[in-house]
């Protein structure tokens, strides 16, 4: 039996990440103690929570979600009342080049936390979320999906997230641990990794449009996909985790739209209109108009292009989430940010960030110029 405790302890592993970012900042407002599990790199990787860190109730601790006693030690050291598993190989076409990293920090990742929550007899106190996900419905068997659809998964990531989901399932009936999944659509948002379709597409859009890019090359344009606010997500996490009984969720917008048409709108936001012609690998993104301050002469040239290096050996081509149970019995809106406003947040803040970086290598050239006169010293 778990009991609801006055503490607040959260430990998040994959704090670097999209969602575990936004998700420190909502627990720290609640006022949670925040714990995230950090890896050791030789770059800097902590982009995404650099304006956290030095924030009196945030610690960091180095750790891997596949080594057994890293994640032991620091369930033990932290004692959290509630534990967010977010890390993962989360990239689902570098799954099929890493199927066995994937399948050990995505699946048997799984299994380490729920082990170190029993090893350290903290069933009965503390709750816990497991990231899972809408490609676990894969080939899809029936459209839009629910908590009842049939799994099928469809590349070595969803076979692991497959795991996770059912040794959650496992360890909730077998133990009586309060241990739920959060099946997730695609999330999106200004931190998003660069080479998710969404954020390249962004990013590629600011940068045509402020003359930093020919061409933006992409896989299969006809991709369906329901498509949220990572933002908004990250408040459905801690709702699963705050209900009476243990349970599962769908978390989706209840929208489906196609890789072209996020394209289309991304680049029009940016001052460029697209229009698509031919088909599969010959189909082309052609600029037929510009406004703001797009360069009039884009109009006429071909700014996407299909790379068939960016088809998958078998690919997931028709999510569509029904947030029924999660409006339902959370409370959660799942139209909070629309799918325009979505495009807008990251292309706003991509037109800026490219803008920016234009402006610190002007910074640089001068320096090198003023360096090379002997102007700076
Ligand atoms: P993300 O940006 O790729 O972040 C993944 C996080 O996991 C990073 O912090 C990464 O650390 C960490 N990580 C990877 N391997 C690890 C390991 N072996 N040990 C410890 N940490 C490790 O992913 P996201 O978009 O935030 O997604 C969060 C979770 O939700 C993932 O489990 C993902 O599979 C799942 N999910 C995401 C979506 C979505 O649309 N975003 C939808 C459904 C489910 P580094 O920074 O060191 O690489
Ligand atoms: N990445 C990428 N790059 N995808 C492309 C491209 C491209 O150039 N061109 C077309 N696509 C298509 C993919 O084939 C896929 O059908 C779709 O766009 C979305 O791809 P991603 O953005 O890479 O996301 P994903 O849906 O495969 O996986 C994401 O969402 C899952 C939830 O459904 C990840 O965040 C997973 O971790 C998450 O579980």
């Amino acid at each position: 039996m778990n009991t609801r405790v006055n503490k607040h302890i959260a430990l998040i592993t994959g704090v670097t990440g999209q969602d575990g970012s936004f998700l420190s900042e909502f627990l720290l407002d609640k006022g949670y103690d925040v714990h995230g599990i950090i890896r050791r790199s030789s770059v800097d990787f902590r982009q995404r929570i650099a304006h956290l860190e030095g924030r009196p109730h945030f610690h960091l601790h180095y750790g891997d979600i596949t080594d057994s006693m890293a994640v032991l030690q620091i369930v033990s050291k932290v004692q959290p009342t509630e534990i967010y598993n977010l890390a993962a190989q989360s990239h689902v076409q570098v799954s099929f080049d890493a199927p066995e990293y994937t399948a050990n920090a995505d699946a048997t990742g799984v299994l380490r936390i729920l082990e170190a929550v029993r090893q350290c007899g903290l069933t009965a106190t503390c709750r816990i979320y497991q990231a899972s996900t809408s490609e676990l419905y894969g080939k899809v068997e029936q459209v839009p999906q629910n908590e009842q659809t049939p799994f099928h998964p469809y590349s070595p990531y969803a076979v692991a997230k497959l795991y996770g989901y059912w040794i959650v399932r496992e360890y909730r009936e077998a133990y009586g641990m309060y241990c739920c999944s959060g099946i997730l659509f695609n999330h999106e948002s200004e931190r998003r990794g660069e080479t998710f379709v969404t954020r390249k597409i962004t990013l590629a859009a600011a940068r045509i449009a402020q003359g930093k890019q020919d061409c933006l090359y992409l896989g299969n344009l006809s991709s369906l996909r329901d498509w949220g606010y990572a933002r908004d997500y990250v408040e459905c996490m801690w709702l699963i985790l705050q209900q009476d009984k243990a349970d599962d969720f769908v978390v989706a917008t209840g929208e489906q739209h196609s890789v072209r048409e996020f394209c289309q709108r991304a680049f029009r936001h940016a001052g460029i209109e697209l229009e698509f012609r031919g088909e599969g690998a010959d189909e082309t993104g052609i600029c037929i108009g510009v406004s703001g301050n797009a360069d009039p002469r884009l109009v006429g040239r071909t700014l996407v292009e299909v790379s068939p290096d960016f088809y998958r050996p078998t690919d997931v081509v028709n999510l569509w989430g029904d947030p029924t149970k999660a409006r339902r019995l959370l409370g959660w809106n799942p139209q909070r940010t629309s799918f325009d406003e979505l495009i807008r947040i990251m292309v706003d803040h991509d037109m800026a960030e490219v803008a920016a970086d234009d402006a610190a290598a002007r910074v640089r050239t001068n320096l090198a110029e003023y360096l090379e006169k002997g102007i700076v010293k």
